[in-house]
Order: C-alpha cells, then structure tokens, then sequence
C-alpha cells in the first residue's frame, strides 16, 4: 500500500474511532473517564496531522487546483471545530448547551467534508 493510502486508510480508522469513542463519552457522561476522553482527544489530532500531510504531500506531487484547496479547508476547519467544541464541553461543568449542541454537530460535517475532499482527490487521480 503506497503512504497516501494508507493515510486513508488511517484516517478513516481514526474516525470510526472517534465516533465509537464520543457515543461512549454521551453514554457514560460526567466525570468523563480517563481512557475514553484520551482516546477520543489523540485521534482527533492524529486526524488533523494525517489529513494536513496528505493535502500537503498531494498538492507536491501535482499542484492542488482552488476547488480541491477549498475543499480542503472546509474539511480542515470543520475539523478544527469539532475539536476546539469538543475541548469547550470537556473544560466547562455544564457545558454551555450551545457548545454541546456544536459539538453534535461539528464531527458530522468534519466527517462529511473530510470524506468528499478525498472522493474529490480520488476522482482527480491524486489517490493513484
Ligand atoms: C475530530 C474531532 C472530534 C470529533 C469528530 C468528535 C466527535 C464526537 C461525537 C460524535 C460525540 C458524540 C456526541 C453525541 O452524540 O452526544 C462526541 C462527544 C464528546 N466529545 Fe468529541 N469529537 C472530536 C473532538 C473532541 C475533542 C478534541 C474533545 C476534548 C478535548 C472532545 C470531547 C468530547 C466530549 C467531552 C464528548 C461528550 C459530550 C457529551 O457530554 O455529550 N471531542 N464527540
């Protein structure tokens, strides 16, 4: 498998994960266990990393055109809101109802985005 398959690959798997890891979060509720809310924080960024050095590495191997860029950054700041709500809802005790209802919403889009921006990258070939 070349290495931006596997980064697809990788970031797929991080995704299940961090749906199966939040569902467990909402399930249990406070205090947020140690192992679920870690696991759920470090796939998180994993994403981010994975998913920044594959646009980058793509974009070396053939120059990105403005609408895969676009797309790249919605995916990318979608998923920097997921996080960003996901840490608000973990610091504050309540979490502000607003943030909550951000956080419930924000991974659906980061995961939609994120999935299209690679359908694009498959459909112009960047994914070999
Ligand atoms: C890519 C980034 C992220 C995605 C896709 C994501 C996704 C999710 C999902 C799907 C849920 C379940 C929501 C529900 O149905 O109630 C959830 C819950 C949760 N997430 Fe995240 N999350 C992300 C990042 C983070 C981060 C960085 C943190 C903490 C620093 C965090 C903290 C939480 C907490 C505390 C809950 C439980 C909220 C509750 O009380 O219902 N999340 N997350």
């Amino acid at each position: 498998m070349s290495t931006i398959h596997t980064r697809v690959v990788a970031i797929s798997a991080c995704y299940v994960v961090i749906f199966l890891a939040g569902f467990w979060l909402a399930h249990v509720g406070r205090p947020f266990g140690g192992f679920p809310l870690n696991l759920h924080k470090f796939t998180s960024l994993a994403t981010v990393v994975l998913f920044v050095l594959l646009v980058v590495h793509a974009n070396r191997a053939a120059h990105l055109s403005g609408f895969e860029w676009i797309a790249s950054a919605i995916a990318g700041l979608t998923l920097l809101a997921a996080i960003v709500s996901g840490g608000v809802v973990t610091a504050q005790d309540p979490a502000p109802a607003a943030w909550l209802t951000a956080h419930r919403i924000a991974p659906y889009v980061a995961a939609f985005s994120t999935a299209a921006t690679l359908v694009l990258f498959w459909i112009r070939g960047r994914l070999g």
